[in-house]
């Protein structure tokens, strides 16, 4: 059996693959079985940060293997400690929690948010508002805080006490937001509807409510963290102070690693038993995360990203004076989308494919939109080169 039809008869249909089978990936490029070879503005959905084996993360594994791999978090591992104590000196945060991946650490978020607040104030402190068009993970509490139907139908009952609002409006946010509100989540980059920044009046009117509520403000950072923006976190970029980021992805370049960080303030609610992982804070993990933020957290190095941010943007700007097909180009550092307008006649799925024809990877954002997270230190030359593959394969749908 071909290997694409094992994939069909065993693995659970969660996911529609691209119809090749990668092989190997090396920097900003991904070679398939056939001996294909891409150039990648996916970087494993904003996680490769780093490109493909890192050279210098790769020795760093091969290292950490020989010492340790594994050993639960009955025993203390010096990676972590490391690693939580990077991430405190660069954020506003005192205290982390590791988890494996996205979802863990949202789940983490809410329940530290909970138990401060019920704590703290009253027993009732327990709702959490989030926004549409958010994404927070598939456990049940990330579909449920996503208020999506897409990602919920048939999988209820939910957890209770969220409550929704929509994103970037200040309409009616204070009907939301109560004495009863333990925490409110949000993107300050959303991607969903494409890259699309919290508003100054949104994030000026929730912080507001939040104050006068003793709310927390917990912000997701799974996607938009660990450089993707052009900081080494994107709230840096907005008039805002979390009380919880949550962050996974690119923290270790590919290898699962997840968790929030908090201020003592808020951590101090927790105690032994209270939350944990089996694996999270894997030393390999948090070694491999050092690094990536010694290297992401430099000014120098996010200056780049913004620059080849700006590239990006000259090039489809081109693209677009040339065929005139997309509504809309958002961009927030190396995180951009791509609208198409509707009598472009672009349709996402047959971009996507023929793009893997014409060696090149990108990723869907929705029904009309897609989406650009290329590795942090993409060339230059293979920007303008994914471009011009980009531009040709419009220009051959268009033509059919
Ligand atoms: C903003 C955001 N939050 C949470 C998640 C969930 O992360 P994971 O897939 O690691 O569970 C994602 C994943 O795409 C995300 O983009």
């Amino acid at each position: 059996m071909k290997i694409i039809n094992k994939y069909d008869h065993y693995i659970m249909p969660f996911y529609m693959p691209a119809e090749f089978v990668v092989k190997k990936a090396k920097g900003s490029h991904v070679w398939d079985t056939d001996g294909n070879k891409f150039i990648d503005l996916t970087a494993g959905i904003a996680v490769t940060s780093l490109g493909h084996s890192n050279s210098e993360l790769n020795s760093i594994v091969s290292k950490q293997t020989k010492n340790l791999w594994h050993l639960s978090n009955l025993y203390i591992n010096e990676p972590s400690v490391r690693l939580a104590n990077r991430l405190c000196k660069n954020t506003f945060g005192d205290k982390v929690f590791f988890s494996n991946s996205g979802a863990e650490a949202i789940e983490a978020a809410v329940k530290t948010a909970r138990k401060y607040s019920t704590k703290k104030f009253h027993s009732k402190k327990n709702e959490i508002v989030s926004f549409t068009t958010s994404f927070h993970g598939r456990t049940l509490m990330g579909i449920t805080l996503a208020h999506s139907k897409a990602l919920d139908d048939g999988f209820g009952p939910l957890p209770k006490g969220i409550k929704s609002h929509e994103y970037n409006s200040t309409i009616d946010l204070e009907k939301v937001v109560s004495d009863n509100t333990s925490a409110i989540i949000l993107e300050v980059v959303q991607w969903q509807s494409g890259i699309t920044s919290a508003s100054t009046k949104f994030i000026a009117g929730l912080k507001k409510l939040a104050k006068k509520h003793n709310a927390l403000i917990i912000i997701d950072e799974v996607q938009s963290g660990v450089g993707r923006t052009g900081s080494l976190f994107a709230y840096e970029q907005f008039k805002i102070k979390p009380d919880i980021v949550c962050f996974a992805k690119g923290i270790a370049n590919g290898l699962p690693l997840g968790g929030i960080i908090t201020t003592d303030e808020v951590s101090s609610f927790m105690a032994p038993g209270l939350h944990g992982s089996t694996f999270g804070g894997n030393p390999i993990a948090c070694a491999v995360g050092e690094k990536v933020i010694d290297i992401i957290s430099k000014k120098s190095f996010l200056n780049r990203v913004k620059k080849k941010e700006e590239l990006f943007l000259d090039l489809l700007k081109d693209i677009n004076n040339n065929l005139n097909v997309f509504s809309e180009v958002k961009s927030k550092g190396l995180w951009l989308s791509v609208t198409f307008s509707k009598d472009s006649n672009i349709q996402v799925d047959e971009l996507i494919a023929k793009s893997h024809q014409n060696g090149l990877m990108i990723l869907k954002a929705n029904i009309d939109t897609v989406r650009f997270s290329p590795s942090l230190i993409i060339e230059d030359v293979l920007i303008r080169k994914s471009m011009f593959i980009f531009e040709k394969t419009l220009t051959q749908i268009q033509s059919l």
